[in-house]
């Protein structure tokens, strides 16, 4: 197996891996949904509240709900704490996969990266390493993007947050619509990046593989030759 093909498939596996870290660090930074709401209060006005987050902090504008308009920053962890259990237990899942995935990520570039550069004849922990660690991070952030979209859509999440951040009561909230922001979609290119670097050390190990089979074929043969004359 010419050593340059093993070096040129790992060490580009680690870059695809580095770079798909990057993405998702970059994702985790920034904002992730954005849900509007209608609100009224005691009187007759149609008012508004719209809550932005991130995973780690959040702004809610609202507007005429109930009375006057204003912006409020605040920490999503904390705000979360005040509310009813499930949206924090599951916008903690989402962080702590999220956390897995970019450990799961450094672990494949390790491995990647020393076996580009290792012995050109073994693999530490080479190609099942790397399918381990990038399938981990391809499924794990799979399951954030379902889970964050549930906690999102299905819970009281955004509808509980309003009066709970601003300490308002007696305000009604509703036709909640939500879109995911940048952040969420990230997860997709990380998810397609992770894949790639499985893809890369399977196409090494086909063309490996290949590689061997067409040395013992000779051998195979050589039998038969001798046996003819
Ligand atoms: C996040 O959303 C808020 C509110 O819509 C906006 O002001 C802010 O610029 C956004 N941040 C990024 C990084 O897009
Ligand atoms: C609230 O909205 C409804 C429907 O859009 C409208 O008929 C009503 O006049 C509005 N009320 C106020 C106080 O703006």
């Amino acid at each position: 197996m010419p050593s340059g093909t093993k070096s040129l498939h790992f060490l580009l596996s680690a870059l695809l891996t580095a770079i798909s870290a990057a993405v998702l660090g970059f994702a985790m930074s920034t904002n992730w949904s954005k849900t509007t709401m209608d609100c009224r209060g005691i009187g007759t006005n149609n008012g508004s509240a719209a809550i932005t987050m991130g995973l780690f902090d959040g702004l809610l504008v609202r507007d005429s709900c109930p009375s006057f308009g204003s912006q409020s920053k605040f920490l999503v962890f904390t705000e979360l704490s005040r509310i009813t259990k499930t949206p924090m237990i599951l916008h903690g899942l989402c962080v702590c996969l999220l956390a897995l995935c970019l450990l799961c990520s450094v672990l494949s570039i390790l491995i990647s990266f020393y076996n580009s550069v290792s012995n050109p004849y073994e693999t530490f922990m080479g190609p099942i390493g790397v399918y381990v660690c990038s399938s981990a991070s391809a499924c794990l952030s799979l399951l954030v993007l379902i889970i964050f979209v549930l906690n999102i859509t299905v819970t009281t999440m955004a509808e509980e947050l309003v009066p709970s951040i601003e300490t308002i009561v007696s305000v009604v909230l509703r036709n909640k619509t939500s879109q995911m922001q940048v952040g969420y979609f990230l997860v997709i290119p990380y998810m397609v990046l992770s894949l790639g670097a499985v893809l890369l050390i399977y196409l090494y190990e086909h063309t490996a593989y290949t590689h061997r089979r067409e040395q013992e074929r000779p051998t195979e043969d050589a039998p038969k030759e001798i046996m003819m004359y």
